[in-house]
């Protein structure tokens, strides 16, 4: 604790909720073509998961126990974790704008949503682009800055889609991002046998696939055999999106929409408890950013993110929450919270 600069230690006054606090009043002035992905990384990369995991005495053996698969650290993807936000394409000035500010932060009382905002701010002037593109990749580099520490932080950042995408206005993506699917001339008249598009990665053109009308997602992905999928990440073993129980029991098959929620079908009562004892969000919206894809059901063209790991950690987080309230000096890992995971 005693090398991490100024910067770390006040980011690491922040926690979950202090964060959350922070990204509410963030959103208001995150762009539209952003502000949905930002929650999604949120959710993709939770404070309160990755410090379970560094206060624990053997981080390996609780990352078993919460069955983490993939890739759940932030430092394996420093560059890379958030290309499905526009503002990847500004990363090497945000990442570089983030350095000089830790490195010259003197503790002035400035609130961490001022902080974020006033390195948007300098960075979209130097850019001349508006700020409000850069709100959310900016407050994904705190986190990230503190998830990694500066040491692992502190190299030059690497933008890592290609040129046609970063070419794109958020106007253009946007408009795609609400596009349906035409039925053909009659397509009105049809009911069951409309089509729609899925896709998985807006920065590659080859990463959509078509399913059924009231198909759920992970079934419409499990036709698509385009690609050697569990070569590119060994937990999909049927098309891009993983899957393993397909009844709202495992936690694999997460993932993000970043548009087309409103075209799912209802969160339903079994697919809201279960995403909550997961532990990927906690919200009893309708229509959440953070589905499973074995439950939601789409009649219409969706866009999603697929995180790279999936896990089952939301009682054993809530546990030690309710420990360290009752008992502040209790230690966090104990064995009787981490058993409790189990039941
Ligand atoms: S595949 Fe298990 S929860 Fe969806």
């Amino acid at each position: 604790m005693s090398n991490q600069t100024a910067f770390e230690n006040f980011l690491n006054e922040h926690d979950e909720e202090a964060w959350s606090a922070t990204l509410t009043t963030l959103l208001r002035t995150i762009h539209d073509v952003d502000r949905n992905a930002t929650q999604i990384w949120f959710s993709f990369y939770p404070l309160s998961l990755f410090q379970a995991l560094t206060n624990s005495d053997d981080s390996e053996t609780l990352a078993q126990r919460l069955l983490l698969q993939g890739k759940f650290y932030l430092k394996d993807q420093i560059d890379t974790s958030h290309t499905f936000l526009y503002g990847h394409r500004f990363w090497p000035e945000i990442k570089s704008a983030v350095q000089k500010h830790a490195a010259s932060f003197v503790g002035d009382g400035t609130s961490l949503s001022d902080q974020v905002l006033k390195v948007a701010a300098e960075t979209a002037k130097a850019l001349k682009v508006d700020q409000s593109l850069l709100a959310g990749i900016t407050a994904v580099a705190f986190m990230t800055l503190q998830q990694t520490g500066s040491a692992a932080f502190n190299t030059p950042g690497k933008v890592s889609i290609d040129k046609k995408h970063t070419r794109l206005s958020p106007e253009q993506v946007l408009r795609e991002r609400a596009k349906d699917d035409s039925q053909g001339l009659l397509g009105f008249l049809r009911t069951v046998n409309k089509k729609w598009t899925v896709t998985h990665d807006e920065n590659d053109d080859r990463a959509t696939y078509v399913m059924n009308n009231i198909q759920d997602l992970a079934w419409g992905a499990a036709e698509d055999r385009s690609r050697n999928w569990r070569e590119i990440d060994a937990r999909r073993g049927e098309g891009p999106i993983p899957v393993e129980c397909r009844s709202a029991s495992c936690g694999t098959c997460w993932v993000g929409v970043l548009g087309g929620a409103e075209k799912l079908s209802d969160v339903a009562a079994r697919e809201g408890k279960k995403i909550k004892e997961f532990g990927y969000i906690d919200t009893n919206e309708t229509k959440p950013l953070i589905r499973l894809a074995c439950q939601a059901q789409t009649h219409g063209a969706v866009s999603i993110v697929i995180p790279p790991w999936n896990g089952v950690f939301g009682k054993y987080i809530r546990a030690q929450k309710a420990a360290v309230e009752e008992q502040p000096s209790a230690v966090a890992d104990s064995p009787a919270t981490a058993n409790d995971q189990s039941h």
